[in-house]
């Protein structure tokens, strides 16, 4: 591990802070709550499931960044291998050339991935991603005559990104997409599943039946020869993290095959073994014909993403010069990414980092699940994995919410970092630590959390 700890002075510390405040636009923040005392963190190093801020405070990093570093922060085999390939070149032609790095990191994404996903496409960041995907979806059935394919399904409550045609898919409840609209025409919303604990059949009661007779609807009543592509994340984050049940995805499977529609399955978030497997489709026994992966895929030492198409969508590009796909950008492939890329995916097998995610998964489940018998509060404790959620409610049992008076989109955020953890909080809090992380970590993390949720319940006198 890098030891990345410096010791810097106060008026050092101050000057970075109002520097920051001055200068630096943090993604989706507002300026003004950022002035207030102690919501400005500078985040200065890490090594393994911890990170530290310039006053030297070390946090357990409960989300791995944005569910981004699987193998942990400060390691230095990653700073050696961009070193090394930054000594050999700069850069090269995307447009016109292969580099090696690019060559062996596709030749491991498709020995990793399920059989069948052969050719990776890469680009910079998950929208991107999505973006490529969607376009490669249109360009795919135009090849093949089918010219008016332009509308995309996707999911309510998946998250796609921020691009314009990602945000035109991007469903994800908390999103406020008004100030961007009009968005992509022909964009159809899929119903969020809520499948919870249904397994391989959905159990009676659950709604996501209900749902799949709605899809097989919109896409009769939108005509399915104007639909080119069905876009979700396999579990969502941004939907909860409920388990969908393997009925769910093998219908929406059939749904595509049947009507020509292609499947982008997005595992920005669940790709490279956040779930437990290496790939969240695994879980469900289907395979979508693209999917887009980014993230984890580097850890996070080095920005890279990527399309990776199975074999019937890359036969949809070979011809004519006027049949390959049309796209690309200059950084997508860089060398340095992409080396680094593989050297990360090689410690995640290395280290059996997928079924450490299962393991140790389960047993921040179980523990999740005790926490939650202590806590009126705690509403559910949800996911699979190293992706779990916890929510909360003012009163479970009577369904009553927490209002904005209560504040919690800055009452818990503080309350974790005062108990040495970084995560999204409100009135939910994300747990997706890194995939290195043991059972003594996710003890202490647990106990976080717990002192967290304590002292949100004194505050509010719960
Ligand atoms: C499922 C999913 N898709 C796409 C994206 C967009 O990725 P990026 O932020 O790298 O553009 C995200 C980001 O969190 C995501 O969670």
């Amino acid at each position: 591990m890098l030891d990345s700890r410096t010791r810097l002075d106060d008026a050092t510390i101050e000057e970075y802070q109002r520097r920051g405040r001055q200068h630096l636009w943090i993604h989706t923040q507002q300026e003004n709550e950022l002035a207030k005392d102690d919501a400005y963190t500078v985040i200065e190093g890490g090594e393994g499931i911890y990170v530290h801020d310039t006053h030297g405070r070390q946090y357990i990093d409960a989300m791995s960044g944005l569910w981004v570093v699987a193998i942990g922060h400060g390691r230095r085999e990653l700073a050696e291998v961009a070193k090394a390939q930054m000594e050999k070149m700069a850069f090269a032609n995307p447009f016109a050339y292969a580099t090696m790095p690019a060559v062996d990191l596709a030749t491991k994404i498709a020995e990793v991935t399920p059989s069948n996903y052969t050719r990776s496409f890469f680009v910079n960041g998950g929208a991107e991603a999505v973006e490529t995907a969607l376009r490669m979806a249109r360009q795919w059935q135009y090849n093949r005559g089918q010219t008016k394919r332009y509308k995309f399904i996707s999911r309510i409550g998946s998250y796609h990104g921020m691009t314009l045609g990602a945000l035109s898919v991007n469903n994800a409840t908390m999103l406020n997409k008004t100030p961007f609209e009009p968005l992509l025409p022909g964009t159809l919303k899929a119903p969020a599943v809520a499948c919870n604990g249904c397994g391989d059949t959905c159990l009676p009661g659950c709604e996501t039946p209900t749902g799949i007779k709605y899809l097989e609807q919109l896409i009769a009543a939108e005509r399915p020869d104007t639909i080119a592509a069905f876009i979700t994340e396999p579990i969502s984050t941004s939907n909860g993290s409920f388990m969908p049940s393997k009925q769910y995805w093998q219908a929406i499977r059939a749904l595509c095959d049947q009507h020509g529609i292609l499947l982008i399955a997005d595992e920005v978030i669940n790709g490279f073994g956040r779930t437990g497997t290496w790939f969240a489709q695994e879980h469900f026994g289907i395979q979508a014909d693209m999917m887009t992966v980014a993230k984890q895929i580097s850890s996070g030492y080095a920005p890279i993403a990527a399309v990776v198409a199975t074999e019937k969508v890359a036969e949809g590009f070979r011809g004519t010069q006027q049949e390959a796909f049309i796209g690309g950008s200059t950084f997508g492939a860089h060398p340095v990414s992409c080396a680094v890329a593989l050297a990360n995916i090689e410690i995640i097998e290395r280290e059996r980092l997928v079924e450490n995610a299962a393991k140790v998964g389960g047993y921040l489940t179980e523990q999740l699940r005790e926490m939650q018998s202590r806590h009126r509060i705690i509403s559910a404790t949800r996911g699979i994995g190293l992706m779990q959620v916890i929510e909360m409610k003012r009163d479970p049992a009577a369904g009553v919410e927490f209002t904005p008076d209560d504040d919690l989109s800055h009452r818990v955020p503080r309350l974790l970092k005062e108990n040495g953890i970084l995560s999204r909080g409100g009135s939910s809090i994300q747990v997706a630590p890194p995939l290195v992380i043991n059972r003594e970590e996710i003890d202490e993390l647990v106990d976080g959390l717990e002192r967290t949720i304590g002292a949100l319940e004194q505050e509010l006198g719960l």
